[in-house]
């Protein structure tokens, strides 16, 4: 029997194309290997978001290599972003490759593979005429109770600093009917939770019925029986609606966390970025959601040293870590991506700046971080257990309705369950709380 590995590199997005590609490999006969030493065939589904992560797919390719070389039938691949973003350039720099798929390519692996084991070594990163619809049939979820389900890829949105529509191409939405057979099929299986993916979930419109917007869209999942609790990612500041946050209040499995990526607290920098909203627009947007959705929970990604940005900008970045207090920020040194309006301008903010920029605003994120977790002591929460503790092995883990991650003595039995659980310490990455009976 042969036997497959997937290396997820980069996003939600990623990790869930990769649970497709196993289910395609599956279909073909191959069964899930425990360690790199038992595959037959190693993919890599690669991130091409900033410089670092292309630099890690090489990194592990090179390690790879020493594996092929004790094994020479092993076939290396390597799909995703990178692939798309480097192609034939992977097999220049790493001729030990077999297999290169794009974004758009790689759920066509299974006619491949036949070409790979002959010893063709192939490329593809065609881009035209990829439907949305992934290959829903044959999924190998990487949970029994928690699931991402696509609503759309690509992205249309070309905010100057990003590679991504560039690497996963035009926006598509799925038709509603598709997405809603989906959710009713995980809903049958037991699933309790579902995860709603897209580049932009805000800007999502049914092909077939051009009146099935995002909200309505939330309303239809809503109506499906047995799934408990529905989260989507991610949203654009520029096409959240004040409807779609008060329908986060309406629907009741509509979990009360939201990540709304800001990059930058400074109108000019955001223009610049092509992000099509200001700091204001943006406050008053968190504004509409705080006020419609007590205790939300918020997080959002931002990005430090963009070409030109000044110690006035960057102060405005940090007044909206003061204004907002989000309960989780993820931020980035600014890195210049090949095809990108952004990378024509010089990248000028030296490394150091960007370097204090970021210690700077990751360490006040900690504090606001441990204060709002603190503000959750002593409450009584639903948690979904999702594993066992990585720390103390007669603990489990799991996460809130606000996405927040809770550590509780309990044991494996609790795996995949709703839990009240009441909490009584607080860190700043997570909680920790006692099992309610
Ligand atoms: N440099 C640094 N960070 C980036 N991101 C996207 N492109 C870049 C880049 N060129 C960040 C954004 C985005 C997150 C997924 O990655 O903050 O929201
Ligand atoms: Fe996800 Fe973007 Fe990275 Fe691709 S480049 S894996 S879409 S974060």
């Amino acid at each position: 029997m042969k036997r497959y590995l997937i290396i997820t590199f980069g996003c939600q997005m990623n990790v869930h194309d990769s649970e497709v590609l196993g289910g395609i490999l599956s279909s073909i006969g191959f069964r899930p290997a425990s360690s790199e030493e038992e595959a037959d065939i190693i993919l890599l589904n690669t991130c091409s978001v900033r410089k670092k992560a292309v630099d890690k797919v090489f990194t592990k390719l090179g390690r790879l290599a020493k594996l092929k070389r004790k094994k020479p039938g092993l076939i290396l691949g390597v799909v995703g972003c990178t692939a798309q973003q480097l192609g034939e350039k992977i097999i220049k720099r790493a001729p030990y490759v077999d297999l290169v798929l794009g974004t758009e390519r790689e759920f066509g692996i299974a006619d491949l593979i036949p070409r790979v084991e002959q010893g063709e070594k192939v490329v593809d990163i065609t881009m035209a005429g990829f439907s949305p619809e992934p290959p829903t049939g044959c999924v190998r979820r990487g949970s029994d109770f928690q699931a991402y389900v696509t609503v759309s890829r690509g992205c249309n949105n070309f905010c100057s600093y990003c590679i991504v529509p560039y690497v996963r191409g035009r926006e598509r939405s799925r038709p509603a009917k598709s997405i809603l057979k989906e959710v009713r099929e995980l809903a049958e299986k037991g699933y309790k939770e579902v995860t709603l993916l897209g580049q932009n979930v805000n800007s999502y419109r049914d092909p077939d019925d051009a009146r099935i917007d995002f909200v309505r869209l939330l309303h239809l999942v809503h109506d499906v029986p047995g799934i408990s609790w529905i989260r989507f990612i991610t949203s654009h500041p520029k096409d959240f609606t004040r409807d779609l946050a008060k329908t986060m209040k309406e629907l009741p499995k509509v979990c009360s966390y939201l990540h709304l990526p800001i990059q930058s607290g400074s109108s000019r920098i955001l223009a610049l970025m092509n992000r099509g909203y200001t700091k204001e627009e943006y406050l008053e947007k968190i504004g509409w959601v705080k006020e419609e959705v007590p205790g939300v929970t918020l997080s959002s990604d931002m990005i430090v040293g963009f070409p030109g940005e000044t110690d006035e900008d960057f102060k405005e970045t940090m007044d909206v870590v003061e204004k907002v207090r989000f309960d989780v920020v993820f931020s980035f040194k600014y890195s210049p991506r090949p095809f990108t309006k952004a990378a024509e301008l010089p990248d000028s903010v030296p490394n150091e700046v960007k370097t204090a920029r970021l210690i700077a605003l990751q360490r006040r994120q900690r504090e606001i971080q441990i204060e709002r977790n603190k503000e959750l002591v002593g409450k009584e929460l639903t948690v979904l257990v999702d594993g066992v503790s990585k720390r103390d092995e007669k603990a489990v883990s799991g996460r809130t309705e606000g996405n927040k991650v809770v550590n509780f003595k309990g044991g494996r039995e609790l795996i995949g369950e709703f839990v009240r659980v009441k909490i009584i310490r607080a860190g700043p990455n997570s909680l920790y709380g006692e099992r309610l009976e």
